[in-house]
């Protein structure tokens, strides 16, 4: 089979498809085809190793799997003899921050990963792009508690985390302002927000306004420039560890001194994130925003578009001819 690979950790320069040895299921694995799959920022995380303390999932002193790829949408050709939950012909999406070798024609998966049913009428590319982004998205959001009526601002409202949030958000009742530059403003207000800010022109941490909640998608702001923006049990949140790493310990400090806070989640929970995402794609409430589409052959012009941190939404990667 077809698969984009690199035996090292590094750039997309390192990305190269190649014919790699076409897996078999063992007894809980099926095999499926992959249709479909992204390629997102969790995937840069796994190609470069950074920061470095993920390699104690992703494999230490190399890649375990040469194989990239963390997310998927396909269809189920075998089983192993003690799948109960899957048959052939199923049409199924998962994913898997540390990597499941997705980005190949074909895929061997335990059947205990994060992995679902792709609601009828939903395309595979559509299923891929409503993966990982929207999984941050949905830890992100669990942790802040908001409800109904709440005010949210989100920063960088573009990108695969922010253009999620906007839509879950929406959905669980809040009111939403956004950051976007001048050119992407309209399509942000089509997701959902009430206002949008261009943080090319304006600095959004000065408006007169406060929220519930701050949430950073893009992880270019830091809670001191933003805490005046938060009310009484407001919290921050970014979805980057933020200069010296302090997204990591203003939780504890920011609890103790009780001012507005900062929270800083490690989404686990990925199994919630595939059935709440499957409930939205199939009554219709939620949109994957895709930007642009490659084959697989192409999967190193994907990885440096991503790599750009300027794609707007999710980046697909086509593995069917
Ligand atoms: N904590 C976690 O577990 C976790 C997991 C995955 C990813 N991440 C991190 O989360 C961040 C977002 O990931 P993503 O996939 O959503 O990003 P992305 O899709 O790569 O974000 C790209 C978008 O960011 C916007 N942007 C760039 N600079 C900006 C700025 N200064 N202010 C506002 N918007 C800006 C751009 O929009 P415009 O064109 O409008 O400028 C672009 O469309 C990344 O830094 C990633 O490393 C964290």
């Amino acid at each position: 089979m077809k698969a984009a690979l690199r035996l090292d950790y590094g750039s997309p320069d390192t990305v190269h498809v190649a014919t790699y040895a076409r897996p078999k299921p063992g007894p809980k694995q099926v095999l499926v085809r992959v249709m479909a799959s992204t390629v997102n920022r969790t995937d840069m995380g796994v190609l470069s190793g950074k920061p470095l303390i993920f390699r104690l999932f992703t494999g230490l002193p190399r890649p375990r799997n040469p194989v990239l790829g963390t997310d998927f949408a396909g269809q189920v050709l075998e089983v192993g003899r003690e799948v109960q939950e899957y048959g052939p012909g199923d049409r199924v999406w998962g994913f898997y921050d540390a990597g499941l070798g997705s980005h190949a024609e074909y895929l061997c998966l335990d059947v205990r990963r994060p992995m679902a049913l792709i609601p009828s009428g939903i395309s595979y590319e559509h299923a891929a792009a409503s993966a990982e982004g929207a999984h941050y998205a949905y830890n992100f959001i669990k942790r802040a508690r908001v409800g109904p009526g709440a005010r949210v601002m989100v920063h960088g409202g573009t990108g695969a985390i922010g253009s999620a949030a906007i839509q879950l958000l929406v959905h669980y009742g809040a009111t939403v302002v956004a950051t976007a530059r001048a050119a992407h403003m309209g399509m942000v207000k089509t997701l959902g927000a009430s206002q949008v800010i261009d943080y090319e022109k304006e600095d959004f941490t000065q408006i007169d306004t406060t929220f519930e909640m701050v949430f950073d998608a893009v992880g270019k702001s830091r809670y001191a420039h933003c805490k005046k923006l938060l009310g009484p049990g407001g919290k921050y949140l970014s979805s980057e560890l933020g200069p010296h790493g302090e997204n990591l310990f203003l939780p504890m400090a920011t609890c103790l001194a009780r001012k507005p806070r900062a929270v800083f989640p490690f989404p686990s929970d990925i199994p919630a994130s595939l059935h709440l995402m499957s409930e939205l794609l199939a009554s219709g409430k939620f949109n994957p925003l895709v930007d642009k589409v490659y084959s697989l052959d192409q999967a190193q012009e994907a990885y440096l578009y991503v790599a750009t941190g300027q794609k707007v939404g999710n980046v697909v990667l086509r593995m069917s001819t």
